[in-house]
């Protein structure tokens, strides 16, 4: 089955859970979301995913109603901000990408500010310190908190409502791979125990495949494309990569005779190449017969599935992960 395409007409305009219809925001002369349409449904995790400055957090805050579009249309469970704010603000459970907490306020105090905006009971506190495994930490400072903590604290503050949608930007940025798989498996509790719908924002691919339903690949305030992971990577003929380098030096490499393979580059720097392929098993012989055949040194050689990083560098020739 085909994915989705990027910029597709809606089906219809019924029972998504948020509709975001030919939405734009520019801010002078960059279009950081620049005619997005979206339909999810009830219980599905969808993942934002995009390099830097790809518009992911525009995008989540118009939802939000943290920030309001320049034209286009945005519906949660049908209802739009400008005649049901008060409500939105019921549904919604939030996580910016950046969050400034009190310092001076403990874990337990802080969650207990946020719960008396909601007028939530106390025990809800209790429930969400044990969701999110903060009970250890219920009486620490929130500015003696590690990364991992403060996200988990964060989390726990979006979760405090009992929110039927969840937004959630960024949530593991910049944290080690155990405190990222502690978020994930709360996350995924929270997915088998409730229908929450989940927008989160990555720009991690690995956070992305392992978590959500659909992923959507957004780039410079467009989508590139959706779709499951299965369907984004089978969208090309080549799903699979064989990396190689030899000890040669050659500024460019001929690889006549090779049938089979989509794409090729060559990196005549490092004497290093790259091949899509259909199947790696049927191309690779022939690939090391024709290199031996131009009596060429193996260097390396790398075989692999292709990934939503790999996917992204044939859409744009950049990588997900920029360094900022
Ligand atoms: N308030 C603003 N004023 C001017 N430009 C803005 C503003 N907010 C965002 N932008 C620009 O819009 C583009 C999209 O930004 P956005 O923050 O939505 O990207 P992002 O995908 O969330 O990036 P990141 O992964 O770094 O968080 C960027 O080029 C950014 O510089
Ligand atoms: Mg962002």
């Amino acid at each position: 089955m085909n994915p989705t395409p990027p910029n597709a007409p809606f089906a219809a305009f019924g029972n998504a859970d948020i509709l975001v219809k030919e939405v734009r925001k520019h801010f002078k002369d960059v279009k950081a979301v620049d005619g997005i349409s979206l339909e999810i449904h009830r219980g599905e995790f969808i993942a934002l995913l995009g390099p830097n400055g790809a518009g992911k957090t525009t995008l989540v805050e118009m939802i939000e109603g943290i920030q309001q579009p320049d034209s286009g249309e945005i519906r949660i469970q049908g209802k739009t901000w400008q005649s049901h704010a008060d409500e939105l603000r019921r549904i919604l459970g939030i996580s910016l990408q950046e969050t400034y907490f009190f310092d001076k306020l403990t874990v337990r105090e802080t969650l207990t500010l946020f719960a008396s905006f909601y007028g939530l009971p106390r025990e809800r506190v209790g429930a969400i310190m044990d969701l999110v495994n903060l009970e250890e930490k219920k009486n620490a400072y929130v500015v003696n908190l590690s990364g991992g903590q403060r996200q988990r604290l964060a989390l726990g503050v979006a979760l405090l409502n009992n929110a039927r949608i969840l937004l959630l930007d960024e949530p593991t940025t910049g944290l080690d791979p155990s405190a990222r798989r502690e978020i994930w498996n709360i996350l995924l509790k929270l997915k088998a125990e409730s229908n929450t719908t989940l927008i989160l924002t990555t720009h991690y691919m690995e956070e992305a495949e392992f978590l959500c339903d659909r992923i959507i690949i957004m780039d410079r305030g467009r989508v590139l494309a959706r779709g499951t992971l299965e369907q984004l990577l089978s969208q090309s003929n080549s799903s699979e990569i064989i990396e190689f380098a030899i000890a040669e030096e050659r500024p460019q490499l001929d690889l006549n005779g090779l049938a089979g393979f989509q794409k090729f580059t060559w990196d005549g720097k490092l004497n290093q190449g790259q091949l899509l392929v259909d199947s790696i098993v049927a191309r690779l012989p022939k690939l090391l017969e024709i290199l031996e055949r131009q009596r060429f040194t193996l260097r390396a050689l790398e075989c692999r599935k292709m990934t939503l990083d790999d996917l992204f560098i044939s859409m744009t020739g950049r990588h997900l992960r920029q360094e900022s």
